[in-house]
């Protein structure tokens, strides 16, 4: 079956279409210049350039494949912004209406969570420790549709606190790529930074108070950084925030023992982070989807889709898009 992925939840248009696991075709546009004046995505310029690139990105997209080998559609149905959200649900349900075509509403968080099975031959139950721009959480996967959240962040997220941070200090949006790079000419043990929740181990993440001391340290500086300065900084920054992502999937993995563990989201891009964790599930199978698909994608939209269908769950049309959308509440 061939499965047309949408994906508008926040900065990313992006359309896909797989046959089971191999991508068919896709497009995909960042908007990261629409956004990089402004160090972070603007929920209304994000909802009108989904809107524009949407139907050019489509016909181009389908044109040359033909519409009618279609099998199913799906949507990112939420959580996200909901301008962007609205703007790819109402596309869909009029493609899938004109077309006569099934059509699924995909939970963001699901899709990220199950890209890893499209490459990789992954069995229920696994732990998913998501890393993304909006969501940090440790999920135990247990089967299709049946989530439980062991922990998740008690404030920022910490792709929002790399993103905040790198603005902070001038580097422009996202802020984890171009942390990640500067990092590698760095020490990471330059720069004294508190590592979050150091004392207070389990399931759950906090990355203000971080950020908050990634802040004053930068204020305090008594003359602009120079770019040494900077590496050494995003350096014992991503040293921390790994300190502090390592131990709770140790604890995770400790309390609550897989036999594999998927990273994914936006931040599961970042091979120190990878390499980092790898260290702690020694004892495990641990799995990223390929980088281009750890970030905002279609394709693992396509393939959420894809798994519901070929579960026998039924596609429904009258779905309403969710701003927050817990991954428990997503059947
Ligand atoms: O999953 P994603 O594309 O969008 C959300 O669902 O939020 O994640 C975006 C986040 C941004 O905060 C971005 O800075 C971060 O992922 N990110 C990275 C890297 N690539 C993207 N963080 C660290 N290292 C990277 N290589
Ligand atoms: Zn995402």
């Amino acid at each position: 079956m061939i499965f047309l992925g949408i994906e508008t939840s926040c900065d990313e248009t992006a359309l896909a279409l797989i046959q089971e696991r191999r991508i068919l075709a896709q497009c995909l546009y960042s908007q990261t210049q629409e956004h990089q004046a402004y160090g972070g995505v603007v929920p209304n310029i994000a909802a009108h350039a989904h809107i524009h690139h949407l139907p050019s990105m489509a016909r181009q997209l389908l044109t040359p494949f033909g519409v009618e080998k279609i099998g199913g559609i799906a949507v990112t149905a939420g959580p996200g912004l909901v301008g962007g959200l609205l703007v790819g649900a109402l596309f869909a349900k009029g493609l899938a209406l004109s077309l006569g075509k099934p059509l699924w509403g995909i939970h963001h968080l699901e899709a990220h969570g199950l890209m890893a099975r499209m490459t990789e031959e992954i069995p229920f139950p696994y732990l998913l420790l998501l890393l993304s721009g909006g969501h940090c959480q440790l999920v135990l996967m247990q089967a299709l549709g049946h989530y439980r959240i062991l922990g998740e962040t008690l404030d920022d997220a910490v792709g929002e606190c790399l993103d905040k941070v790198a603005r902070c200090l001038g580097l422009g949006y996202p802020g984890g790529p171009i942390i990640e790079r500067l990092a590698l000419q760095g020490d990471p043990h330059s720069i004294a930074l508190p590592v979050p929740l150091q004392k207070d181990i389990g399931y759950h993440f906090s990355f203000s108070g971080l950020k908050t001391a990634c802040f004053q340290w930068i204020k305090a500086q008594p003359t602009p950084l120079s770019e040494g300065q900077k590496a050494d900084f995003c350096a014992s920054l991503q040293r921390v925030i790994a300190d502090s992502l390592c131990a709770r999937l140790a604890y995770a993995l400790q309390h609550t023992p897989v036999a594999t563990c998927v990273v994914s989201g936006g931040v599961a891009a970042n091979r120190y982070f990878y390499h980092r964790l790898k260290e702690v599930a020694a004892g495990v199978r641990l799995v990223t989807p390929p980088v281009a698909y750890c970030t905002d994608n279609a394709v693992m939209v396509a393939w959420a889709g894809y798994e519901r269908a070929r579960q026998g769950i039924s596609p429904y049309m009258h779905f309403a898009v969710q701003a927050r959308w817990s991954l428990e509440e997503c059947r």
